[in-house]
């Protein structure tokens, strides 16, 4: 019975949460589809929503409508994609390889990011990876005009391309930054230098020529009120790096997540460098940015406020080694 009350508030939360990012997309009919799903499992978050947001979950709407509010100020748009909710969806007819590909993409909850100038409609397409086509149609359906495409690091399920060993030798290619720029040749592709050797072995048809390098500082515009800066922000990789959008939103890649960080045991991860990354380098942020991640790990968005509080960005100290301080910020999760 418990099981089932508690099932009954997960699902309620979902279709809440799902209305919300709707509504963010401007999917009107769906969000209040599932608002209405939302409210008849939980008929007093309705109420709530009407006098005091005092539910958590309602909070949570509240705070994002919030971000929307401030986002649309600014002139800008922020469209976060998810394979299996607004891309990679089931391929209508036979197409057992491309059903595959995207059932493992919605396994990888990958987070694919349109940042929208309002003014200009320009936007950069940040991590175009799975389903260049859905992305695409995205773009086409808003009217926007694809200015870049930017990758917050070389992993493959950001790039696409080649995928990894074992299913390297079975000939199948995910559409990633390759096929835009097969697509699209000249459009920017907007790499750290250090992560380009990683992007180019699973995109062998891309040249060194292909990219641009955005070295720490680096700087692109979208119209006159929005701007993109390239952080270097190694550790999960040699050339991560995050996109801090006018001083207060940042696009984290696998650096930061809601209460965890990116890890660093993969090939080319440095713990040494990803404390430095978060307690230098983004503990450096002003606390309201609102941080959008690379995956759907633990939410779909947080704070640097609230990861300095309760994340990966909390103080340490600076004594000892970075072995010392990893070892007192990694009581959570690392994915
Ligand atoms: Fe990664």
């Amino acid at each position: 019975m418990e099981d089932e009350e508690e099932r009954s508030e997960v699902c309620a939360l979902l279709y809440s949460n799902r209305s919300a990012a709707a509504f963010a997309l401007g999917k009107y009919t769906a969000a209040i589809s599932d608002a209405e799903k939302s409210i008849a499992m939980r008929p007093e978050w309705a109420k709530a929503v009407a006098m005091e947001p005092n539910d958590p979950h309602v909070r949570v709407s509240c705070e994002r409508a919030r971000i929307m509010a401030r986002n649309e100020e600014m002139g800008l748009r922020v469209i976060q994609l998810l394979p299996g909710r607004d891309i990679a969806l089931k391929p209508k007819g036979l197409h057992p390889i491309r059903s595959k590909i995207f059932e493992f993409a919605v396994g990888m909850q990958n987070y694919i990011y349109l940042v929208v100038d309002s003014d200009t409609r320009k936007c950069i397409v940040v991590d175009a990876c799975w389903d260049v086509d859905g992305i695409l149609a995205v773009i086409e359906r808003e009217q926007l005009l694809l200015a870049a495409a930017a990758i917050t690091h070389g992993h493959f399920d950001h790039t696409g391309g080649i995928p990894p060993a074992p299913f390297s030798s079975l000939r199948i290619r995910v559409t990633g930054v390759g096929e835009l720029k097969r697509r699209l040749p000249h459009l920017p592709l907007l790499v750290h230098p250090l992560d380009m050797p990683e992007v180019a072995a699973s995109n062998p048809q891309l040249k060194p020529q292909h990219f641009t390098p955005t070295p720490n500082g680096f700087t692109f515009r979208l119209g006159q009120r929005t701007e993109v800066k390239f952080m270097h922000t190694p550790g999960h990789t040699p050339g991560s790096q995050c996109l801090l959008v006018n001083e207060c939103r940042l696009f984290s890649g696998d650096t930061l997540f809601p209460g965890s960080c990116g890890r660093v045991d993969l090939k080319g991860g440095s713990m040494a460098d990803m404390v430095e990354s978060l307690q230098t380098r983004l503990s450096a942020v002003a606390d309201a940015t609102i941080v959008y991640p690379g995956h759907e790990y633990g939410g779909e968005w947080t704070s640097i406020g609230r990861e300095k509080k309760r994340g990966f960005l909390r103080p340490v100290g600076t004594a000892g080694s970075a072995q010392d301080k990893w070892g007192r910020l990694d009581d959570g999760p690392c994915r």
